[in-house]
């Protein structure tokens, strides 16, 4: 076979080890497994599930915040960034549940908050107290108003969420936010900012953490100077030359490079994983060894069903492996975005990505256009084998492993997400972070003894944890098996496309072993070899449309890696 890519690069610890081809769970904590019958998910309720994320064969698991909150944004809205939120634990709790994941060989991520705080926290809390140009200001990013009394925001930038970046101080200043108005952005031009996050690293890395998450890790450094570019001109975030005044800007590498040599000082070397909306081009700057070491490949997530689309995205992120020497983190859905079997099973249009698709379907709560299902689930089981079968590392979202749809017809009343209630263009993301269903009965299918936080629809009673447990051909069962067969036949980083059919993607890892999925509406015959496992059951032999096999092939046919112009891609992740 021809050789592809990584040859395992000695880089430094930052990319090395596990982490490189990790398979990584990821837990919204409030809406996992609630312990205490509140309605909320909590720790002692996932350290109750060990088994079960032992028994899907994942390597860790990323925490969604758990830090206290008044969930103006899902605990992005941290009050405290070293303690927990009393409806979801204690300190104890979180350590029992780190032990309980160590014994049962499941390594631990926690999501690191450093662009901002909540208005809640005592920083800003005493901010606003001290008043006018106060020091205590000077955390955050403080300007005064235009107008005689400064009435009016400081310039005319909106806020990912919608609305104006500002808010009033109400004494003339006015304080800036990239996300909600609870979510006041941080100055990382002050050191205590940074001396404060250097603790709060070593704080979680000292209690046994593993890993660390690393939000909005494209923010943090900000050119706030005078004059400011008018919105019109910096509303694209992304840009190749880090010129941009608050994202993706070369010195946020800066403060990486002191977290690596902290990440560095303990053995194991803790991981980290940037969350960076950026483009591909600029990628290998978070995942260099002298900084986060990985970030996640959204463009994966962005990606239509389409052969092109996946076989673009895949070339990229290989790139992405030779210019960092690190490997790529692959998704299909994380917490912010519509989920992947909703996705698929919308109509693919030429004009729009299923994404944008997806978010208009939601404003119509899944009226139009209609979605198909049944479809979307055989796609997406079809793709997660895809990802599965490549070099690098894979992170699932709670409930893709059941097959779970988006809940698109949450009323709004019940919706806590501030982008559905600073836009009337954008449902928000709560569609996603309804309470997993465990058992098909139950005040909450089993994910607690009560009622859940977000309404949970009747069908999700068919997709509960044991209800899967009994069907073999389940989702579930198939997350299981593919994710134990991962293990043995997906070592190392090497790759290589074999030439098929435009409606066939075809690659090939060491060991002759081979992913083949069938985008095409007839069914196509396998190369010669022995399936090892499919996403849908063979129909004669042969590959049904929108499904995978991996194979162990007799005749391998390796073209090679082809080279990819990095520049073309854009990205439209959101926040
Ligand atoms: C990215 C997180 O994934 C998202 O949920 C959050 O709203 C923003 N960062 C702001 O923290």
């Amino acid at each position: 076979m021809t050789s592809a890519v990584g040859q395992d690069h000695q880089v430094a610890t930052a990319a090395g080890g596990a982490w490189r081809t990790a398979v990584v769970y990821q837990i919204y904590p409030r809406s996992f497994a609630d312990s205490n019958g509140d309605g909320i998910g909590d720790l002692p309720g996932i350290t109750s599930r060990v088994p079960y994320l032992q028994s899907l064969n994942v390597d860790a698991v990323w925490l969604t915040p758990f830090y206290p909150s008044a969930l103006a944004d899902g605990g992005y809205d941290v009050d405290d960034h070293r303690d927990i939120d009393p409806k979801l634990g204690t300190l104890d709790d979180f350590d029992a549940m780190v032990a309980a994941l160590h014994t049962a060989g499941i390594t631990v991520i926690v999501d690191i908050v450093p662009n901002h705080t909540s208005n809640r926290h005592a920083w800003f809390v005493q901010a606003l107290a001290a008043g006018r140009d106060a020091p205590e200001r000077d955390r955050y990013l403080f300007r005064d108003g235009l107008g005689p009394a400064g009435e009016q925001p400081p310039n005319d930038w909106e806020s990912l969420f919608g609305g104006s970046a500002w808010a009033p101080a109400g004494d003339g200043q006015w304080y800036f936010h990239c996300f909600a108005a609870e979510q006041p952005d941080l100055n990382w031009e002050n050191e205590e900012v940074r001396a404060d996050f250097r603790h709060t690293v070593r704080f979680w890395a000292d209690r046994g953490v593993d890993g660390f998450r690393i939000d909005v890790a494209h923010g943090l450094r900000k050119d706030m100077s005078e004059p400011y570019p008018p919105w019109g001109e910096i509303a694209d975030i992304i840009r190749l030359d880090g010129s941009h005044p608050l994202w993706d800007r070369d010195d946020v590498h800066e403060i990486y490079a002191e977290w690596r040599q902290i990440f560095n000082s303990y053995d194991p070397p803790r991981y980290a994983v940037a969350e960076a909306s950026v483009h591909p081009a600029r990628r290998a700057r978070y995942t260099s060894p002298d900084s986060l070491g990985h970030a996640f490949n959204f463009a994966m997530q962005d990606a239509d069903w389409r052969p092109e689309d996946y076989r673009s995205v895949i070339n990229i992120g290989l790139a992405d492996m030779i210019n960092s020497g690190s490997t790529t983190s692959w998704l299909l859905g994380c917490h912010d975005t519509p989920r992947v079997a909703t996705r698929y099973g919308l109509p693919l249009e030429d004009e729009r990505p299923t994404q944008q698709v997806a978010r208009s379907w939601l404003l119509t709560d899944g009226a139009t256009p209609r979605m198909d299902g049944e479809l979307g689930e055989r796609r997406a089981r079809a793709a997660i084998m895809i990802l599965l079968a490549l070099p690098g590392s894979t992170y699932i979202y709670q409930g893709d492993e059941l097959g779970l749809h988006e809940v698109a017809d949450l009323p709004r009343h019940v919706l806590e997400d501030p982008i559905a209630r600073r836009s009337i263009t954008d449902k928000g993301r709560d569609g996603c972070r309804v309470p997993l269903p465990w058992t098909p009965d139950g005040p909450s299918f089993g994910f607690g003894s009560g009622d859940a936080h977000l309404p949970q629809p009747d069908w999700l009673s068919s997709y509960a944890v044991n209800v899967q447990e009994h069907d073999p051909d389940s989702t579930l069962n198939l997350y299981r098996r593919a994710l134990a067969l991962r293990r043995d036949l997906f070592a190392g980083t090497e790759m290589s496309w074999v030439d098929s059919e435009p409606s066939v993607l075809h690659y090939e890892r060491p060991g002759n072993v081979g992913c083949v999925t069938n985008f095409g509406a007839e069914p196509i015959t396998l190369p010669d070899g022995e399936v090892l496992l499919s996403s849908v059951e063979l129909a004669d032999g042969q590959l049904p449309s929108d499904a995978t096999a991996w194979l162990r092939m007799r005749s391998p046919k390796a073209l090679g890696y082809p080279p990819t112009n990095l520049t073309h891609l854009g990205s439209h992740h959101r926040p």
